[in-house]
Order: C-alpha cells, then sequence, then structure tokens
C-alpha cells in the first residue's frame, strides 16, 4: 500500500484526461493491452485548499480514484431484466394495463400500437421477416424475449418521462402490448415473475450468433496511414448485412443479383422512403424524367454524387468501398422495370 496525498478536484482533472486506448480491436492477441495514458500533473497548491486534500490508499496495479459504489447506488443503475435472472416484482395483465396505454403510449404509438405519424409500430408484422423488401420488425414479429419489452418499457418509455413507470404498470403494459401481438391471448392473464416462463415469443428461435469480426481491420503500428486520407466507411447501412461483406459477396453473384445485393445494403435506406429527399424506387414518373439525361449520366451521378433539387446524393451513397460497377449495378437495379 502506497499512501498519496490527493488533490479532489485534480484528481478529476486526471479523471478526465485518461485516454483509454480502445480505438483497435481486432479480436486477436492484442485485446488486452488497451493501455491507459495517465497525465502526471506537478502543481503546488497553496494552504488554503487543504481542505481539498483527502489521503486516499492506492494499491499496486490500481489507481483506486473515488469509492467503492454501496450497494443502493448500485442499484440505481442495475436496472436490466433479463430472462434468466432479475425479472422484476409485482404483475399485472393486459385489461390492467389497456387504459394505461391510451393514456401515455396511445399518442405517440397508437391506441393498438400501430404507430402514430413516425414512432415505431409495437404490434403486427408476424411472419414478415424474411421478406427482403419489407420486413416490419415489432415487439411482436421480431423481438426474442419479452424481458426485452420489460426492461425496455421500464427504462425508456414513455418516450418524456422515462422511468416513471412502477413495475406493476410495467408488467401490465407488457401484458397488454403482447396482447395486441397475440401473444397474451387472455386480457386476465396476470402476468409476473411466476407466469413469466409461459410466454413464448414467436422469434425466439430468429437468433444467431455473428461471429464475425466487429472490424476487419488490423492495429496499424508503424508506417501508418494519413489519417487525413482515411475515408470513414459509411454509417447508413440498410437492414440486415453489413456493407463490407457485401463487397466481398458480389465479386461472385451476377447482374442484378449484385445490383439488389448493393441497393439493400447501402441504397435502400433512402431510396425506399425517400428519405432526405431521395427519389423513391418504385415512383416511376421521377425516374423517367431523371432517365431523358440519359442512363450513364444517371450512373454518373450515383458513382459521384450530387446536389439535385431534392437533397444530396452522396457520392456512391456514401459507402466508397463500392466499385463503379457495383454502383452500376444497384442503379440498374432500382430502374429495372422502368429502363427500356
Ligand atoms: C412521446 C412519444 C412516445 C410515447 C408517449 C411513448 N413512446 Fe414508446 N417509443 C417512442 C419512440 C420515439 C420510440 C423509439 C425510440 C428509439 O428507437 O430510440 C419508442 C419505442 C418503444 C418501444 C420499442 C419498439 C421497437 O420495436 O423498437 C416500445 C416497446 C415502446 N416504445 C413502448 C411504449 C409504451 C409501453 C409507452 C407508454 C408507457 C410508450 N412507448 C410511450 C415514442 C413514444
Ligand atoms: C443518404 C441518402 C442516400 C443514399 C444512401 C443513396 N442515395 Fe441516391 N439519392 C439521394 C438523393 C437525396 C437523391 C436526389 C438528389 C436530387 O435529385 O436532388 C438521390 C438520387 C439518386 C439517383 C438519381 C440520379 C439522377 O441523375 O437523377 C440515383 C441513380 C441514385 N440516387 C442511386 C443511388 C444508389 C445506387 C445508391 C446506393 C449505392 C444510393 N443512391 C444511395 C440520396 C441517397
Amino acid at each position: 500500500m502506497y499512501k498519496f496525498k490527493v488533490n479532489k478536484k485534480l484528481a478529476l482533472a486526471i479523471i478526465a484526461s485518461l485516454s483509454l486506448n480502445a480505438c483497435s480491436n481486432d479480436n486477436s492477441a492484442n485485446q488486452n493491452d488497451s493501455s491507459v495514458v495517465l497525465a502526471v500533473v506537478n502543481t503546488v497548491l497553496p494552504a488554503a485548499q487543504a481542505a481539498d486534500y483527502e489521503s486516499i490508499s492506492i494499491k499496486p496495479g490500481g489507481f483506486n480514484l473515488g469509492k467503492v459504489a454501496s450497494e443502493e447506488e448500485i442499484a440505481g443503475w442495475h436496472i436490466e431484466v433479463s430472462p434468466t435472472h432479475n425479472l422484476p416484482p409485482g404483475g399485472g395483465s393486459a385489461a390492467d394495463g389497456e387504459d394505461l396505454f391510451e393514456d401515455e403510449c396511445s399518442s405517440c404509438h397508437g391506441s393498438f400500437g400501430e404507430d402514430v405519424g413516425r414512432n415505431p409500430v409495437l404490434a403486427g408484422g408476424e411472419g414478415t421477416l424474411k421478406d427482403r423488401q419489407k420486413p416490419e420488425r415489432t415487439v411482436g414479429s421480431y423481438w426474442p424475449y419479452a424481458s426485452i419489452l420489460l426492461d425496455y418499457t421500464h427504462r425508456a418509455m414513455p418516450f418524456s418521462s422515462a422511468q416513471s413507470l412502477t413495475w406493476d404498470e410495467t408488467w401490465s403494459l407488457s401484458a397488454y402490448v403482447l396482447y395486441l401481438n397475440d401473444i397474451i391471448e387472455d386480457e386476465d392473464f396476470v402476468f409476473n415473475a411466476e407466469s413469466y416462463s409461459q410466454i413464448v415469443m414467436p422469434n425466439v428461435d430468429g437468433f444467431v450468433r455473428d461471429k464475425r469480426p466487429d472490424t476487419h481491420n488490423s492495429r496499424c503500428m508503424k508506417d501508418c496511414k494519413n489519417p487525413k486520407e482515411i475515408n470513414v466507411k459509411t454509417a447508413l447501412l440498410g437492414y440486415g448485412s453489413g456493407a463490407e461483406d457485401v463487397v466481398e459477396e458480389t465479386k461472385v453473384v451476377k447482374g442484378h443479383e449484385i445490383g439488389q445485393k448493393v441497393y439493400d445494403a447501402t441504397c435502400r435506406l433512402c431510396h425506399d422512403s425517400g428519405l432526405a429527399g431521395a427519389p423513391k424506387v418504385d415512383d416511376v414518373l421521377t425516374w423517367e424524367h431523371r432517365l431523358r439525361q440519359g442512363i450513364s449520366q444517371v450512373h454518373k451521378h450515383a458513382i459521384n454524387g450530387f446536389q439535385g433539387q431534392n437533397g444530396v446524393m452522396p457520392p456512391k451513397g456514401g459507402n466508397m468501398e463500392l466499385t463503379d460497377e457495383e454502383v452500376k449495378a444497384a442503379v440498374d437495379f432500382m430502374l429495372k422495370d422502368i429502363e427500356k
């Protein structure tokens, strides 16, 4: 045990300057060496600040700043609900939750979870996950465990006053959402820790462990690229697969299949819904109009990007990994029913 005198304010400044080297994770041997850089500051402080000093014991191998969190403090953060432990107390039925849902939730989610405006739809969509064009991912069609519903509702809803619901209210509202999805059929069924295991979500087997690494890059230790020349890869991925994999896979598939893969991963986000002013893929009139400039110009716009009257089409849809050919294939796929 070493004894150090540490000024509290200074300690905070040091904590703020702890820089965790967490930027690289190549899933191999390097995982444990994220190094911590400590700024050491020498200062002489006036005696008047002596009260700020506190004697702190520093164990070898640890910084030991601050104090050990108390059980109450941990409990305040430890609010997750998991299917295997920590099911919350209380309970309630769909019938109990109905009025509350109407009062607290329906303004955004609709009386039957059908959505009002732009909030997530909470019910329906079962069996649509395999539809690549329009999978409807709701609590009922997509979520694998009811515990997520309890956790999410208690943690984050109602949107404007999160964490205001009691556990009884949370169980009742969750029962009501499950009732809207026909997962609970009896409105008087009391949903609680005892009855929890009777609820099996339709998509419970729909998830697989994703073995792909978080990043395909390996850590660079010498002769590294100038950061200014590094392109940030698109964050605008479509539903499901990552764009990097598409690039790999597209080398083997042909024609519209390539186009469709690229479209799904990179372009769909905007062109399916018209996000950011993008012409919708099924808006025939718009595309006929755009095609008057000639298909090669349309290809060029998709590859190089352009600013039009509706908004900005980012070069290659923001995914600079794509080859020109892949972008052209995506355009041809988008226009396959309109061209000619
Ligand atoms: C002011 C609008 C608003 C109100 C009121 C509201 N929500 Fe939400 N809800 C949202 C928004 C927005 C999201 C999406 C948040 C996000 O994705 O970050 C959401 C997401 C959800 C989700 C996750 C859906 C999904 O598929 O991702 C559930 C479940 C949910 N809300 C339940 C409720 C319940 C139960 C109530 C009533 C206690 C409620 N909400 C009240 C706006 C609202
Ligand atoms: C961030 C949203 C966004 C993404 C992602 C995106 N686009 Fe666009 N795209 C736009 C917008 C906005 C326009 C319309 C610009 C205008 O005319 O004002 C557009 C226009 C186009 C046009 C019409 C060009 C013309 O000459 O009229 C094509 C073709 C196109 N995009 C193809 C693609 C392809 C292929 C991808 C995927 C590789 C893609 N876009 C991804 C937003 C997007």
